[in-house]
């Protein structure tokens, strides 16, 4: 299924980012870390109009760690633009990034003259978890559907700096299906704009090639499954996606695999990795570290992620 999705809301906000752009001092553009190329808005570059850019890589406790690493370096070697990974969710990280704007635009965020920047971001990025943590209180709805902020606007931080919150933005035309499908993957697309079970094989595919033992790890294979629709239907059995008559509902499967994949579980992820394939790239591609989690409990647990 060919995946297309440009809410009405979305074309409004292009020619408001464009105005509002003239007016700010920094631009704040929230990628996530796992996809920073498909999550990024490639109309932005042409909006930009020479204003500093600070690239935040949200989401960074779910990417593989060398993978964002690389990307860092890869992203501050272009003119102007600084790269800052961080979770959303932790405030202390997050606090790094009023510093960042400050230095870059260092006559502002004085009495008077306050920094202004323009905050923007793709649905489910993270926008909102990120102002809210900033600003210390709710000022944005934060939720798992897509495309929940839909007009711009302003929040004083109280600390010299005012951001204007953009809605969250794609582009008219995906033309390059496979960024669709890992935008698809991590959640920033519409659930009735694509097919779980399509998706769910475009996941598992990627997750047999690039993270075999992340997988072996999670669902205790002792081998690995051969094929993408296989893999399904296996983690379907462990997850108790069963339809009567004893088959596994590939759907219901794909669904909690996805649920899976995006929730952390099968450990840190990236889909996206800088071209060419830098040699100091730190990727482990190991099972992942246990965190919170003992080494059983990071394994399935049918009751834990019920079908
Ligand atoms: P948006 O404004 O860009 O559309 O995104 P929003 O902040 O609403 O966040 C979308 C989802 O992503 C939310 O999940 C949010 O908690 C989660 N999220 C945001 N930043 C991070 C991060 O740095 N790390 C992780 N792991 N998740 C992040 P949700 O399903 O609504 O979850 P929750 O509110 O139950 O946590």
């Amino acid at each position: 299924m060919t995946i297309e999705w440009y809410p009405g809301h979305m074309s409004k906000a292009h020619e408001q980012m464009a105005e509002l752009v003239r007016r700010i001092d920094v631009i704040i553009e929230i990628l996530d870390a796992r996809l920073p190329v498909s999550s990024a808005n490639h109309l932005l570059a042409e909006l930009r109009r020479n204003k500093p850019w600070v690239k935040v890589l949200n989401k960074n406790d779910l990417a593989d760690p060398g993978v964002t690493k690389a990307w860092v370096r890869t992203f501050e070697q272009q003119t102007g633009i600084r790269a800052l990974p961080l979770s959303a969710k932790q405030h202390r990280e997050v606090l790094q990034l009023p510093k960042l704007c400050l230095r870059l635009a260092p006559t502002r965020g004085k009495p008077g003259r306050p920094l202004r920047a323009m905050v923007v971001g793709i649905p489910n990025v993270g926008k909102s978890t990120l102002i809210n943590t900033l600003a210390g209180k709710a000022m944005a709805k934060v939720g798992d559907k897509p495309a929940i902020t839909t007009c711009t606007q302003q929040i004083d931080l109280r600390n010299g700096i005012i951001l204007s919150d953009t809605p969250g933005v794609l582009w008219p035309t995906m033309s390059d299906q496979n960024a669709a499908y890992r935008l698809a993957t991590t959640g920033a697309i519409g659930a009735n704009a694509l097919d779980y079970t399509d998706v769910g094989t475009f996941a598992a595919e990627f997750m047999l090639t690039r993270y075999p033992d992340q997988l072996m790890a999670r669902y205790q294979f002792t081998e690995l499954p051969e094929g993408p629709l296989p893999l399904l239907e296996q983690i379907g059995k462990r997850l108790g996606c069963i339809v009567s008559g004893g088959g596994v509902d590939l759907h219901r499967a794909a669904e909690a695999f996805l649920r899976e994949l995006r929730g952390g579980k099968l450990g840190r992820v990236s889909f996206e990795e800088p071209e060419p394939a830098a040699p100091h790239l730190e990727s482990s591609g190991e099972a992942p570290e246990p965190e919170k989690e003992s080494e059983n409990e990071r394994s399935v647990n049918p009751c834990e992620t019920p079908c």
